[in-house]
């Protein structure tokens, strides 16, 4: 390595062109090629959609499991600018037995922060497989912080009976995705970098491969692959400027899923944390109540003792985020309307504690309020924050959907680890964990299978470059930003931490017309080279059929559970409604709903008391 052998190049020698992607025909496809007429397309054995920490450590995985395979990583932006960096506290896992801790209790806590809308078979495996996965970590050389003999340092995070969210300071998700990087460069995966996701292909049932848009140059170019892993993230983006989540996090992954005929499994289970930056939605880290941070109203009071007397701060997220409305709702919180907010307390920490361990709360803090959190509590308001609902994931072992050949993993995908509300901590140890799998899953089926033909994409791939014509011709790009802006703001009033049967209807026929609005949307700039108004013109049509999914299972669920609050149905109903909600697209584009059972292994719901 020269001198000037940068991490920079290092990445930039690890991009591929979609042309250095295809290949000559061999002679069985240049027959099928004369019955088809599908020519040489772009092509690889292992198409990985999304370079979080799901994305990298599925690729990571194909690789290593068989290292003769072309294994490519899609990314729309930088790797490792996206919402894994977003779980800045810690990852869960049991790595110190000593104290009563086991991974059937970390299974427990699991379950029954998810209100028990969680497959429990799944669940204890995850767990079981979270504890090695972060020492895999550690091995790997990921720089957790320390205790003073020297291992893992762990932290209390809410809704866990034991001590096991083990961090690096309160920068750890940024910590994973960049080890998960560094491991992807070095086992030779390749990168498509500014690629969007525009869909799927399906051939006889079985996923062919993705069209995809080069955003740098504007082309549209169909790509077989054996398997596909959706690594996209969530879709909390649909709450537009109220999350914490990237701009990227729009659900692109889950949308084409839809699209393809692949369940949409609990849309309604969105994440509200309770601690985002009053002006932007940017996160406060869980860290900072988990280091014994307080919240306090506009009298002074710690309310969380009325609400989770024995947890107080510490109580699950959805509890948390509740509690902190109801105090804004009831007046004692501060502020008026989008602007409201209460007190989030760490002066009585101490510099040297928030600096060693909160440093980068401590930046945001500075950065968008002008707050030191040394000097001065901040000031807090719920954002969204995690999609629990995402791509229906057929089996664990290997992270497949239904759908032969798609395969998923991380925030993009349901596996009912989550249920109605995810643990914090829990996220990072979701990415590497199915992302290990999902990657082993889709190697092993590539190993074994042969390319489809590619009609499908092919096909697509037309039927998309005629649009960016038609779309591009002439239009108001202010038009488009306004229904986003419009649709952001109707989902948090209409479909957020409180939801009630009126608003949701009312929410129901608005994305009816903000859907119509779309359809006949024209926005400016005709020229494909960085067109970022065409990647936000489908980064919109996802979201609104996302938002719309999500409020068909919300206005169906008629129960409150977790996440889903209904204020005219305020008791969780097992009876009717321990069941995922799926949400599938038909042929026309139509949305149908079908409720599916839940696994209930060992813990048999109870209520739930923090
Ligand atoms: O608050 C946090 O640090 C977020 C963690 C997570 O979402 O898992």
């Amino acid at each position: 390595m020269t001198r000037h052998f940068t991490r920079r190049r290092f990445l930039q020698s690890a991009c591929i062109t979609v042309g250095a992607l295809t290949m000559n025909l061999t002679g069985i496809e240049k027959a099928l090629a004369a019955v088809t007429g599908v020519g040489p397309m772009a092509s690889c054995d292992v198409l990985i959609i999304g370079s979080g920490g799901a994305g990298l450590r599925a690729a990571v995985a194909a690789m290593k499991n068989n290292p003769a395979l072309t294994v490519v990583v899609v990314t729309k932006a930088m790797p490792s600018r996206n919402a894994t960096c977003m779980a800045e506290g810690g990852i869960n896992g049991v790595t110190d037995f000593s104290k009563g801790d086991s991974y059937e209790l970390h299974c427990y806590d699991t379950v029954k922060g998810g209100d028990y809308l969680v497959d429990q078979g799944s669940t204890l495996k995850f767990c079981e497989l979270a504890g090695p996965a972060i020492l895999e970590l550690d091995y790997l050389g990921m720089p957790f912080t320390r205790a003073e003999d020297g291992r893992v340092k762990a932290r209390p995070f809410g809704g866990a009976s034991k001590v096991r969210c083990n961090y690096s300071a309160d920068k750890t998700g940024h910590i994973v995705a960049h080890v998960c990087l560094d491991e992807a460069l070095t086992h030779g995966v390749k990168f498509l970098m500014d690629h969007e996701l525009l869909d799927l292909g399906v051939d006889s049932g079985r996923c062919e491969g993705a069209v995809l848009r080069n955003i740098r140059t504007g082309e549209i170019s169909p790509v077989r692959a054996k398997a596909v892993v959706l690594a996209t993230g969530g879709y909390t983006r649909i709450f537009w400027n109220r999350t914490s989540t990237p701009y990227i996090s729009t659900g692109d992954g889950v949308a084409a899923a839809m699209r393809a005929g692949v369940p949409f499994k609990d849309a309604e289970m969105i994440q509200f944390h309770p601690t985002g930056v009053v002006h932007g939605g940017v996160l406060i880290t869980e860290a900072a109540r988990g280091e014994g941070g307080y919240l306090l109203n506009n009298k002074g009071e710690r309310f969380m003792k009325n609400y989770s007397p024995s947890k107080m701060e510490l109580g699950p997220r959805d509890i948390v985020a509740r509690a902190i409305e109801t105090e804004i709702r009831e007046g004692r919180g501060f502020g008026q309307g989008l602007e409201s907010y209460v007190l989030l307390d760490l002066v009585h920490l101490g510099k040297d504690k928030i600096v060693n361990d909160l440093p980068q709360i401590r930046h945001v803090g500075k950065l968008f309020e002008n707050i030191d959190l040394v000097d001065k509590p901040m000031i807090i308001r719920p954002t969204a924050h995690y999609s629990m609902g995402g791509i229906a994931v057929d089996k664990f072992d290997d992270m497949s959907t239904a759908m032969p050949g798609l395969f998923t993993a991380g925030e993009a995908s349901c596996v009912s680890i989550h249920g109605a509300n995810r643990l914090g901590g829990n996220s990072l140890a979701d990415a590497v964990v199915t992302g290990k799998i999902a990657g082993d899953g889709a190697s092993a089926y590539a190993s074994a299978v042969g390319y489809c033909a590619g009609r499908h994409i092919a096909d697509l791939a037309g039927r998309w470059r005629s649009r960016f014509k038609d779309v591009t011709d002439g239009g108001d790009a202010g038009r488009m930003y306004s229904i986003r802006e419009q649709l952001g703001a109707r989902l948090w009033d209409d479909m957020g931490i409180f939801r009630t049967g009126d608003k949701l209807t009312a929410l129901t026929r608005a994305l009816v017309e903000l859907r119509s609005q779309y359809d006949s949307l024209r926005v400016p700039n005709a020229n494909p080279v960085y067109n970022s108004v065409f990647t936000e013109y489908v980064e919109l049509g996802n979201m609104l059929q996302l938002a719309q999914a999500a409020c068909l299972a919300a206005a169906e669920r008629k129960e409150s559970r977790g996440a889903h609050t209904r204020e005219d149905f305020p008791v969780r109903d097992d009876a009717n409604f321990l069941k995922h909600s799926m949400v599938v697209m038909d042929d026309a584009g139509n949305l149908k709903l079908r409720w599916e059972d839940v696994e209930i292994t060992k813990f048999k719901p109870e209520e739930r008391k923090y």
